[in-house]
């Protein structure tokens, strides 16, 4: 069973990359590695001692991505592909809308073609924008409140337009909340470019001594101490929902929609404390103002994910702090400093 991964370098990517070669699937990823390396891809590789294939294409090159499916039998789509910072979104937002939506647009296109109709697709909570009640359902009111989230929203919507006239297509979208975490071997993670937006590896590198101290955007937020609240996931945990949902494309008809989170929301200040606990390290912060855009609080109802995909998250913030240190102690600079083994292909 071939299973062709868009933006598979990234971040999700990889770690979804390990577990479907761990049960015994074919890949193929595709990504322009705008945001990834391909050392990402080679540790996967020597991780799994297992061959990938990789196409350095853009999901905007429309010849290229076609030849992909003319080369490949592939039985399904997980589309990961796309750009994910909410700040650069409202600075440049007909990137966004191009990257995002004109390039899923092309991959339903040619998926429709070849006749490959099983898809998977990475949304996310940031859907809900200010959320009127938590914990959040999936059919909670959606209101995404940035050109990012606009397009996650309107791709969804995309895609459930596409089933109304093509009842032989399944697909599941997935809405992660909080991703965090790394593989546990220390050889795959998370490596934003530049100083990071969110929270985790924020705090990684100020642990790392690259940042000199944790800004904490707000204390006044009505929450258990003032500091915004949400719903992180492993995400290794997030790597196996994806597992779970393509068997649910494989199996049944549909478009249907999961959130994937634990269902547990924490702190800024109990992250803090969680990662300072696991770490032994000191992590100075200091209060400033909100960040615009910002939510008090988010965190998932998962049970319809536990239900119907037979998915939970079992690994907690502990783990998921550990993890996250154990990427960045062994990797300070990502995978620029990591050691590259062999090719893949
Ligand atoms: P990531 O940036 O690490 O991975 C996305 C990958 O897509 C990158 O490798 C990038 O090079 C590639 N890409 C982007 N545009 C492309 C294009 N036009 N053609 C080919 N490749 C392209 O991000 P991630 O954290 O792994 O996120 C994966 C998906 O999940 C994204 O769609 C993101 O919006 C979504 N998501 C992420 C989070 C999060 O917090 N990480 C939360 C919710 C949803
Ligand atoms: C978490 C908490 C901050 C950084 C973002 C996107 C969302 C989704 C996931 C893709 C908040 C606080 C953060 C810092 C801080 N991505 N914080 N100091 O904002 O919940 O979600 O990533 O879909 O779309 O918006 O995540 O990690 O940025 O923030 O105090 O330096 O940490 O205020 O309460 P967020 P985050």
């Amino acid at each position: 069973m071939a299973i062709l991964l868009t933006g598979g370098a990234g971040y999700i990517g990889t770690h979804t990359c390990i577990e479907l070669l761990n049960a015994g699937y074919e890949i193929i990823v595709l990504d322009n590695l705008s945001n990834s390396s391909v050392k990402a891809l080679n540790c996967v590789s020597e991780l799994t001692q297992k061959n990938i294939k990789f196409y350095e294409v853009d999901l905007l090159d429309a010849t290229n991505l076609e030849n992909i499916f003319k080369e490949n039998t592939i039985d399904a789509v997980i589309h990961f592909a796309g750009l994910k910072a909410v700040g650069k979104s409202v600075e440049t937002p007909l990137h966004y809308y191009h990257n995002n939506i004109t390039g899923t647009l092309i991959l339903c296109e040619i998926m429709q073609r070849y006749n490959v109709k099983r898809l998977v697709f990475s949304s996310s909570a940031t859907v809900y924008g200010v959320p009127k009640s938590v914990p959040i359902f999936e059919d909670s009111p959606l209101n995404a409140t940035n050109p990012y989230g606009r397009t996650k929203l309107m791709i969804e919507e995309i895609l459930r337009d596409l089933y109304i006239p093509n009842e032989d297509w399944n697909i599941a979208i997935l809405r992660y909340f909080n991703p965090i975490g790394a593989h546990p071997s220390g050889r795959l993670g998370e490596d934003p470019q530049g100083i990071p937006n969110n929270l985790m590896p924020y705090i990684t590198q100020v642990g790392i001594g690259k940042l000199d101290k944790l800004k904490i955007f707000g204390n006044n937020y009505p929450t258990i101490d003032g500091t915004g609240v949400r719903d992180y996931i492993h995400v290794v945990d997030l790597a196996l929902g994806h597992l779970k949902a393509l068997e649910k494309v494989m199996s049944s008809p549909g478009v249907d929609t999961y959130n994937l989170g634990t269902g547990r929301g924490y702190s800024v200040l109990e992250i803090v404390e969680a990662f300072e606990r696991v770490s032994k390290k000191k992590i100075p912060y200091e209060i400033v103002d909100r960040r615009p855009g910002d939510i008090a609080t988010c965190y998932a109802d998962a049970t319809k994910a536990k239900e119907k995909l037979g998915w939970i998250a079992k690994r907690d913030i502990e783990e998921m702090c550990a993890d996250s240190w154990n990427w960045q102690f062994n990797n300070p600079n990502g995978y620029e400093s990591s050691k590259n083994i062999h090719l893949i292909n």
